[in-house]
């Protein structure tokens, strides 16, 4: 197939396009570069050996976006679309709301009008774990109700339900809805992996950074959670095997119609310690941190039950935490600045 991954420079967008081109389908790369480098499609490019073709498009410009799909229709067209462009610090959206809602819902509806106008009907949808809120009981199943309770987590609930809702209007719709639990890790080769801009508010970036001396010291987010260490538990999935479950649902929606949602994460919960010790085996040594208050709108704990993508993608993780953490530390050692040119 061909595929155009929106959003194809960033973290997980571009370990995706990898494993596409792997995989053996041609990738069409949109992005509007705001958070993310074309670097990273040069390394694929290395590592892949095959071509990937890029388009600097904001989805916001209905036009450009359309002319991206024209561009290839006489070749063939555009088979199948995975949507991961869009806006994700959830601190951010609280003081943005309408940039976020803008930027994700909005780009999106510009997305689904060119895709129904041109008869593209295939699409797999970057969502969250966040969509289940604080609501429900942990494991997370697809069935319960959602509800998130930031705005960035209501911008994908709402592009959910309008993805729903249009593959209730029109059977011709192939559409994956991925809900993602916590992904870290980087390709094995050190050579991709995540660049985030500025502190980073995510658990493994921020130890990361103190490991390779960027930081002082890592803040863990209470110790006084009614867990086995008194940290919080989450779901950590290596983006590689994320990745591979992004082949597997567009090659599954590809040839079956409707509306499907599955949870891509492992089913087990880890600790912050439990992350922080797997990075310092990793690292060879202890890194400095500090337990501080919990950090307003943080879970105790949750994980996915990812029974569904097993049983519907014949897809599970294969990788534990410590070659998350050691595939993570080798990405940050060898780029201790990210992308960005050495100085
Ligand atoms: C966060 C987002 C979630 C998003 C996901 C993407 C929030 C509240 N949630 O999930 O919407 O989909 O990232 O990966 O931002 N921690 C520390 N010290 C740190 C950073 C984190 O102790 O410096 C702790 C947190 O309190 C949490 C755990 O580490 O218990 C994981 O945090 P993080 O990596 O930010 O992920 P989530 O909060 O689960």
């Amino acid at each position: 197939m061909r595929v155009l991954v929106t959003g194809g420079t960033g973290y997980i967008g571009s370990h995706t396009v990898l494993c596409l081109l792997e995989a053996g389908h041609q990738v069409v790369v949109l992005d509007n570069l705001v958070n993310s480098s074309q670097e990273s499609l040069v390394r694929v490019r290395e590592l892949t050996g095959k071509p990937v073709s890029f388009h600097h498009v904001d989805l916001l410009d209905e036009p450009a976006v359309d002319g991206v799909f024209g561009a290839y229709e006489a070749d063939g067209g555009i088979d199948a679309v995975i949507h991961f462009a869009g806006l994700k610090a959830v601190g951010e959206s609280v003081h943005q709301p309408l940039r976020y809602y803008h930027n994700n819902v909005t780009g999106t509806i510009n997305l689904l009008r060119v895709m129904d106008a041109r008869g593209v009907r295939t699409l797999v949808f970057s969502s969250s774990a966040t969509v289940y809120g604080d609501r429900n009981p942990t494991p997370y199943i697809e069935k319960m109700d959602i509800g998130a309770n930031n705005p960035y987590g209501r911008t994908k609930e709402q592009i959910e339900d309008i993805l729903s809702d249009v593959g209730a209007a029109d059977s011709r719709w192939h559409i994956a809805l991925l809900r993602y639990f916590n992904p870290v890790g980087a390709h094995p080769s050190g050579r991709i992996g995540e660049d985030p801009m500025g502190i980073p508010n995510n658990l493994v970036p921020f130890i990361a950074q103190v490991a390779v001396g960027r930081r002082e010291k890592l803040m863990v987010f209470g110790g006084d959670y009614d867990t086995p260490d008194g940290t919080a538990l989450r779901d950590y999935i290596h983006v590689m095997d994320l990745s591979e479950g992004h082949v597997a649902a567009v090659d599954h929606v590809a040839k079956r119609e409707g509306v499907f949602r599955w949870n891509l994460g492992s089913g087990i919960g880890s600790s912050v310690f439990d992350v922080l010790h797997a990075f310092e085996r990793a690292v060879g040594h202890p890194l400095p941190y500090e337990v501080a208050a919990r950090r307003a709108g943080d879970l105790p704990a949750f994980w996915a039950d990812p029974s569904s993508a097993l049983a519907d993608l014949g897809w599970s993780t294969t990788k534990t935490l410590d070659e998350m953490c050691e595939d993570h530390w080798r990405w940050q050692k060898n780029n201790p600045a990210g992308y960005a040119p050495a100085e």
